[in-house]
């Protein structure tokens, strides 16, 4: 299989680690659909043909696991919970899970999204004055809004006391995962190095949170002023038999795995709407013809336009930049016998921008995704097979409910230097630095 010696991973070092992205993109171009890694033991392929990652991800799903060390390092601050765990075991855990994310549920719970986008437009946005534009970091918005609409929607829970401290942990969590990831020794886990030390102690600080949202819950305290209801996800954790530290893992990994991505995404589609007027012009017309409150779930019908512009979005900058599988036994992909223990890398960042499947991919183009149907092969946002992201209609819903109640009532415009913020790739692909983003209030007619 084609791929790059060890003479040129070993020149291109520092660029694997600085910018991921750009390796990955380039070894595509060189080597193809099917790409060799030099490391010592079973094989590392990255896939870049749809076909080979279907394989992987659904038809063969249970000969490829998560005993990656993607995984492994989440797992470090998660423990087993649903997005890290290797174990067949998991399944018991998601079907738990599964009723928060109903559909029933997810029509329940759009008034809490809205109110999390409003609370913190209010908040951020309120005070700008209508006639000049002001550069605010729509990263730090659409953060505090991710993690808003996890704990209202998820755990019927104002965590805004603990916003801050969150924030800032599940920061210092993906910077931590990242490291883990690419550590080519893997260091003991006890042993006192610096990662080791800061993980323990953003480990404690991510405990110390979630333990209190249990015993609060427990003792009806503040659920109960957030409209608390026992089918919400952590209703169920409490009334599944799981142990506590079973139920705090599910919670840090809805934490981590439902505000990061979704924060990432609607950070990027916002700076595509800023650089791309006419889109952004074209969601306002749509809201502002749009009778009553938008639905996480019938969205697509009455704002489709929108919806293609979340979809689009997600193609150009899927936050999910890589998932890994390790191969249980023997198996054969792109015509290719590969023995057990295999590593198989799956990038949505490359897989979406095949110009086979995506006619100059580089281009924001969300017509692509108005025709109604299934999406195209090789567009995997949300992973693909059992393993599917299980936040994903709540994802799209929150993204379309969140551009429709802030375009509403704002413009956003990029600066007069304008150039686009690095994609840095975390756990999701964020902007480096923020987004800084001109945003002016559409005074009322
Ligand atoms: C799984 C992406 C939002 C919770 C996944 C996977 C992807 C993904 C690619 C599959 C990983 C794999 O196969 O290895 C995204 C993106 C999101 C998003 C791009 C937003 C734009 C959410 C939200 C939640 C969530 C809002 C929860 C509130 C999970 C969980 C899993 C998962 C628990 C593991 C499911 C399982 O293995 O059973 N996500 N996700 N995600 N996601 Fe999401």
């Amino acid at each position: 299989v084609p791929g790059p010696s060890s003479w040129d991973m070993a020149r291109a070092f520092r660029s694997v680690r600085a910018d991921p992205l750009t390796f990955l993109a380039d070894v595509s171009q060189r080597h193809g659909d099917l790409v060799s890694f030099p490391v010592p033991g079973p094989p590392a392929l990255l896939l870049n043909d749809p076909a080979a990652v279907r394989h992987v991800l659904q038809t063969a799903s249970r000969d490829w696991g998560k005993q990656t060390v993607q995984y492994a390092a989440l797992a470090r601050l998660t423990g087993p919970g649903l997005l890290a765990s290797a174990e067949p075991s998991w399944i018991e855990h998601r079907r738990l899970a599964a009723p928060a994310f109903h559909h029933e549920r997810l029509e329940a719970v759009g008034v809490q999204v809205r109110a999390a986008a409003d609370a913190a437009i209010t908040t951020r946005l309120g005070a700008l004055p209508s006639a000049y534009g002001e550069v605010v970091d729509v990263a730090d918005l659409t953060h505090r809004i991710g993690l808003d609409a996890v704990g209202r929607a998820l755990f019927s829970t104002d965590l805004s006391d603990h916003a801050r401290q969150l924030l800032d942990a599940t920061s210092d969590a993906a910077d931590l995962v990242v490291r883990l990831g690419r550590s080519v020794v893997p260091t003991a886990r006890l042993a006192p190095t610096r990662t080791n030390l800061r993980l323990r102690s953003t480990r404690r600080r991510l405990d110390v949170i979630a333990s209190r949202i249990i015993a609060e819950r427990r003792s009806g305290g503040r659920a109960s002023d957030a409209g608390a209801s026992g089918d919400d996800l952590l209703g169920l954790l409490l009334d599944s038999g799981l142990t506590d530290t079973e139920i705090r893992d599910e919670l840090v990994t809805m934490v981590i795995a439902g505000h990061e991505t979704v924060a990432a995404a609607l950070a990027w589609t916002l700076m595509l709407l800023a650089e791309h007027q006419p889109a952004q012009d074209r969601v306002r017309a749509e809201v502002a013809g749009h009778a009553g409150p938008v639905s996480l779930l019938r969205h697509r019908e009455t704002l489709p336009w929108t919806r293609a512009v979340v979809d689009e979005a997600l193609r150009l900058f899927p936050p999910a930049w890589v998932v890994s599988r390790r191969s249980r036994s023997a198996d054969v992909i792109g015509g290719r016998a590969v023995p057990a223990g295999t590593l198989a890398i799956i990038s949505p960042w490359i897989l979406h921008r095949r110009a086979d499947i995506f006619p100059e991919p580089e281009s924001f183009r969300p017509e692509r995704f108005l025709s109604p149907g299934p999406p195209p092969v090789g567009y995997l946002p949300f992973g693909q097979g059992p393993r599917l992201c299980i936040g994903r209609e709540f994802a799209l819903g929150q993204m379309v409910v969140v551009l429709s109640r802030l375009l509403a009532q704002h413009r956003l415009t990029v600066g007069p230097r304008w150039s686009r913020p690095e994609a840095l790739a975390q756990v999701a692909v964020h902007p480096a630095g923020g987004m800084p983003l001109v945003v002016t209030r559409i005074p009322p007619r």
